[in-house]
């Protein structure tokens, strides 16, 4: 054993490590504020530079445990190095595998979970006292959103948690027993922490959760709001540009919420809206909840209250089961609705899940092909949607420096980023760009000045 310090010394940097959704995203920057507020921590790029390294996990996808634990490896060679230097793992992987990481990494101090970082000054003040571990992975009833600090404006766009938690169990999916059951934040703590960004920076706000559209909170009247009233709510805000939310679900996509893509001018033309499977078998199987003329007819409704809404989406290839013919009918549903991007994976066992217990029985091989066949679709679909775009002068919200000099880089209502000359006083403008190029995963155009 290393001889510890008898005294603690001051901590003064914070580094943190995210892996995951953009709910870890939002996670990560709230722990930095609540680090910040509690002991004046600064974040810092490097971990090698942090008094305190936190690991913000995901565990939603294979191989996220060993991810974790050879990231720690790095972390242990500072640590030895310094010892009074704290690590803590927290996020999805620290929800499941609790004390099991400080049984096989004994040098991480902290093991916490999506529903306890609100502790985390608590737990770094028990450990400089009592030299201790502390793994506090309890679903608490408290909501964690009460101990935070307000939130602080991080650059134009910014993000709001408005529930944590799912309650679908699809049946691949470690996410309602990482983050535990579906909870809404009550409407007025939503409209508040929105107001404090956009008394800030903020121009931009993505309302964040698993499934948004299942939210139910607790309404300014005492009534349960839906997600659609939320939506009508935040989108009156003053000083609020433009309006996205993310993650929704088939199931519960109402007609109000198809109606607001046509209503609301701040809410912005871009949907995702995974179904993972185009096959009513699969559907059933993963308990999705919905089948494929459902989605298909969702697809129709919005693109008649909205015509230029750009969808995306996520697919599972290789679920146990899936036979080729599934499969074909999950490339026939993505030529369907002709989507701008989505994401595929290879469907693969989680523990815990009850798809994790049966057998995985479509060979890696079949996986590899069905998923390169998959994004080769996809590709050219994005290839696509971006040439569409070339002529065409499109609204662009600036929000930052490109890394060429003199560029500037943007997003369109649709979500797509756009890089053109300009300079750096448009940040938080909208601006008029003509699309010239078109790349990959990006746009460039042309700054249309006042008497071009
Ligand atoms: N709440 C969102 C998705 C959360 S997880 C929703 O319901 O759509 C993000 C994506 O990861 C999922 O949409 C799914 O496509 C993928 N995913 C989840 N579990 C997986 C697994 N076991 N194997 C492969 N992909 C998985
Ligand atoms: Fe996972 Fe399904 Fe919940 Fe999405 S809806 S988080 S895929 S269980
Ligand atoms: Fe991953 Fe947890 Fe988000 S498993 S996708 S970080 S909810």
């Amino acid at each position: 054993m290393k001889k510890q310090p008898k005294t603690a010394r001051n901590l003064d940097t914070l580094f943190i490590k995210t892996y995951g959704c953009q709910m870890n995203e939002y996670d990560s920057s709230r722990m930095a504020d609540m680090m910040k507020e509690a002991y004046g921590l600064r974040l810092v790029g490097q971990p090698a530079d942090a008094d305190v390294i936190l690991m913000n996990t995901c565990s939603v996808r294979e191989k996220a445990e060993e991810k974790v634990y050879s990231e720690l490896g790095r972390y242990k060679k500072l640590k030895d190095k310094r010892p009074d230097m704290i690590i803590g793992v927290g996020g999805c992987v620290g929800q499941q595998e609790g004390e099991r990481i400080q049984k096989r990494a004994p040098y991480v101090d902290i093991v916490f979970g999506p529903q306890t970082y609100h502790r985390l000054p608590e737990m770094v003040k028990k450990i400089r006292r009592e030299r201790v571990k502390v793994t506090e992975i309890d679903m608490p009833e408290i909501e964690k959103f009460d101990h935070l600090p307000k939130a602080e404006s991080h650059g134009i766009a910014d993000c709001v948690t408005i529930m944590e938690g799912c309650d679908k169990f699809c049946t691949f999916c470690v996410v309602p027993y990482t983050r535990g059951p579906e909870l809404s934040r009550p409407v007025t703590d939503i409209l508040d922490e929105c107001r404090q960004l956009l008394a800030g920076a903020t121009l931009e706000i993505s309302l964040l959760g698993q499934n948004v559209n299942g939210y139910r909170g607790m309404g300014p009247d005492g009534e349960e709001w839906d997600f659609t009233m939320l939506l009508y709510a935040v989108a009156e805000l003053e000083g609020l540009k433009r309006l996205r939310f993310s993650t929704s679900h088939p199931m519960e996509m109402t007609a109000e919420l198809c109606v607001a893509f046509g209503e609301i001018p701040q809410l912005m033309p871009y949907l995702h809206l995974p179904i993972q499977s185009g096959a009513d078998a699969l559907l059933k199987a993963m308990h999705r909840g919905h089948d494929r003329e459902h989605y298909l007819q969702l697809i129709d409704a919005l693109r008649q209250h909205c015509p230029d809404l750009a969808l995306s989406s996520d697919f599972i290839v290789g679920y146990p089961g899936e036979t080729d013919a599934d499969f074909e009918q999950t490339l026939d549903l993505v030529r369907r609705v002709v989507y701008d991007s989505a994401y595929c994976f290879k469907y693969s066992p989680r523990p815990g899940t009850p798809a994790g217990k049966a057998e995985d029985d479509v060979p890696l091989a079949v996986k590899d092909a069905r998923l390169q066949q998959l994004l080769s679709l996809m590709r050219e679909q994005t290839r696509q949607a971006m040439q569409r775009q070339l002529g065409k002068t499109l609204q662009v919200l600036v929000e930052k420096d490109s890394r060429e000099a003199g560029d500037m880089q943007g997003r369109t209502a649709d979500f797509k980023i756009v890089h053109f000359k300009g300079n750096p006083r448009q940040v938080g403008q909208i601006m008029p760009v003509r699309i010239t190029e078109a790349y990959g995963q990006s746009l460039r155009g042309e700054l249309i000045l006042a008497g071009d």
